[in-house]
């Protein structure tokens, strides 16, 4: 009989503009671990729910939408592209309070990873390390200055030629970062089991090598303390 062991989970956590998509892409190329943006749940949903003129309060909607066939098999299709603007992930942050939201997203991710054939993944958002897999083999918070997020947020708006000015994009996100952190379901929150990561005055590359650093003494770690082959061939 075959045992399928879960892959090596690398829960990636923090704030928006603190780098997480980025770091955690280059991560995966890198260490060949496969990657999954949870933040693109929310997104998806929140866009679908815009197109469709639906409340975040409508809730039995909401599920319908959820458990419609659009939703359960062609979603990951979807052109991630035109889910980073602003006003989504704004969206998404309001859905993402609702336990019925939550709870199947969850459950969701969690199938992902379980199924997934890879040594490694991945997994990046604002609950991944607490909720989704808290026995996460590694989890790193990342950090950053309101104002240095917002920055790399304002530029990346500016090359897609958005139309909004620094200041806007400021309060966006200091509005979402007191969402995400205040909620009462899996708030963004860090604790003792993550290694936190400033990375304000650190470039994409730097980033990558610090965190790509502190995935590797975890595995070593893991290796010493259990004398796992599998994970020695990852390391
Ligand atoms: O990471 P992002 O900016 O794409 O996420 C958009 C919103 O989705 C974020 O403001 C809150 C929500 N989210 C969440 O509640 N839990 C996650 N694991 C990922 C995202």
């Amino acid at each position: 009989m075959t045992v399928h062991k879960r892959p090596f989970v690398v829960a990636i956590d923090g704030p928006a503009g603190s780098g997480k998509g980025t770091i955690a892409t280059g991560l995966a190329q890198r260490l060949g671990f496969s990657y999954c943006e949870t933040g693109f749940f929310f997104r998806v949903l929140a866009w679908h729910l815009l197109h469709l003129k639906l409340k975040p309060e409508n809730i039995p909607s909401i599920e319908n939408v959820m458990a419609s066939a659009w939703f359960q098999k062609e979603w990951k299709a979807f052109d991630r592209s035109i889910l980073r603007e602003e006003h989504i992930g704004t969206l998404a942050s309001e859905i993402a309070k609702i336990s019925q939201v939550r709870t199947a997203f969850t459950e969701f991710q969690r199938q992902e990873v379980l199924q997934e054939i890879s040594p490694g993944v991945i997994l990046e958002g604002r609950d991944t390390g607490s909720s989704v897999f808290p026995d996460a083999e590694c989890k790193i918070f990342l950090t950053a200055a309101p104002e240095v997020r917002a920055h790399r947020r304002f530029q990346e708006l500016q090359q897609k030629g958005t139309d909004i000015s620094y200041d806007q994009v400021l309060k966006d996100l200091c509005h979402r970062d007191e969402n995400d952190t205040h909620r009462a379901l899996s708030p963004l929150k860090w604790d003792a089991t993550y290694h936190k990561l400033d990375t304000s005055s650190l470039s994409i590359e730097e980033s990558i090598q610090a965190t790509e650093h502190i995935i590797h003494q975890t595995l070593a770690e893991n290796i010493a303390s259990s004398g796992n082959a599998s994970m020695a061939a990852i390391s």
